[in-house]
């Protein structure tokens, strides 16, 4: 069913928002030495095998200064007792060399609940970040940037959630994860892009609202039966692809294979051979094995596949998420050296926006 309203700040009245306070560390860590940063035929000999997962994207001229970076991050993290969570669209260095786990945000999400380590570092955005407080909130969850923000989360504040509710009263509101901890507390249940559907499907009554990316949600509503009132936001990455540079991809290579983000326009997804998720996408391409795909999504991540499976040829639209290249191995070694930047949620909404999220994760899908 299309889209029964799109609204934003100015339909739904809302007043600007106060500055919040800065957040404040919660523990006192030792403090530990800065580690020697030199390549060395030491650090050449213990990085060799993370050398080979990426060599293909990787050249070989860039390691020497990687290397010592990425033997530091992985014995600080035996050191501090902690994983990293890395998103897909993090860097192949990242991604490959010193992730202890890598996936969607679902992915990530369900992973934070099973931590028994001390301390997550989280290679993504902050609400990533925030969603792996919320659900194990005894462990110290850092990322090494925290401004490494998302337009779709700053789109909308707890306010205007309240302001749907009263003038949508009874309405279940879905929120996609990629928004704040106080938005995620005024929210029924929360979504990513591999289970919208199903959490849409979950809710009592015909009617959903669906906040805050405006694209998701026609995706959505284009294959439920229940109307959907959406939220103005969209990913300023994703909304950036067109259907006719897609359409001039396929007149170069009629047998090309073109998949994408959900997050993307209408008009894009018409175009694709496939929709989902990044995890769905990573399997897609793992399963058909295609010559040559364009994967409509956030650049590093065609990197990351490509270093997996080197025949595979990838047409790269190399539209990068601003907020995810924040995260670099430096401020990794940072985050690890000096507990910083921690993840601190006033408890209360930490505890009403558990309850969404633990909701989602909960769902079986
Ligand atoms: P996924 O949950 O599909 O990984 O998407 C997260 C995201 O931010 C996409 O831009
Ligand atoms: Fe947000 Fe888009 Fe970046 Fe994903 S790619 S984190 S949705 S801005």
């Amino acid at each position: 069913m299309p889209l029964a309203d799109i609204l934003g700040p100015v339909e739904s009245g809302r007043v600007p928002p106060a500055p919040s306070a800065p957040a404040v560390s919660a523990r006192v860590y030792r403090p530990l030495p800065a580690p020697e940063l030199t390549w060395t035929p030491a650090v050449e000999a213990a990085t060799a095998h993370l050398y080979e997962r990426v060599k293909a994207v990787i050249p070989p001229v860039e390691w020497p200064f990687m290397a010592p970076y990425v033997k530091a991050i992985n014995d600080l993290k035996t050191e501090r007792n902690a994983v990293i969570l890395a998103h897909n669209y993090q860097t192949p260095e990242i991604y490959n060399c010193v992730a202890d786990f890598v996936g969607d945000s679902l992915q990530l999400a369900r992973e934070a609940t099973k931590v028994n380590a001390e301390v997550i570092v989280q290679c993504g955005v902050h609400f990533m970040a925030e969603t792996s407080k919320i659900l194990n909130p005894s462990k110290t969850v850092l990322i090494p940037d925290s401004r490494a923000g998302c337009s779709l989360a700053e789109s909308i504040t707890g306010a205007d959630v309240r302001l749907l509710r009263q003038r949508y009263p009874g309405v279940p509101i879905v929120a996609y994860v990629n928004t704040s901890a106080e938005v995620k507390a005024e929210v029924d249940i929360c979504c990513t892009s591999s289970n919208a559907l199903a959490v849409v499907e979950s809710l009592p009554g015909d009617t959903v609202i669906f906040l805050p990316d405006q694209y998701l949600a026609k995706y959505v509503a284009s294959q439920t039966a229940k109307k959907v009132i959406a939220w103005k936001g969209a990913c300023e990455v994703h909304e950036r692809f067109t259907g006719d540079e897609l359409r001039m991809y396929r007149e170069a290579d009629p047998e090309v294979q073109i998949i994408a983000h959900p997050e993307c326009p209408p008009d894009v997804i018409a175009e694709a051979d496939f929709t989902g998720s990044t995890a769905h996408m990573i399997n897609w391409v793992r399963d058909h094995h295609p010559k040559r795909v364009v994967m409509v999504t956030e650049c590093s991540m065609a990197d990351n596949v490509q270093a997996e499976l080197p025949d595979v040829e990838f047409v790269r639209p190399c539209n990068l998420c601003p907020h995810m290249k924040r995260i670099t191995l430096p401020k990794i070694l940072d985050s690890l050296l000096h507990m910083r930047e921690e993840i601190v949620i006033d408890p209360a909404i930490a505890a009403r926006a558990r309850r969404s999220v633990e909701r989602m994760v909960n769902l079986k899908n």
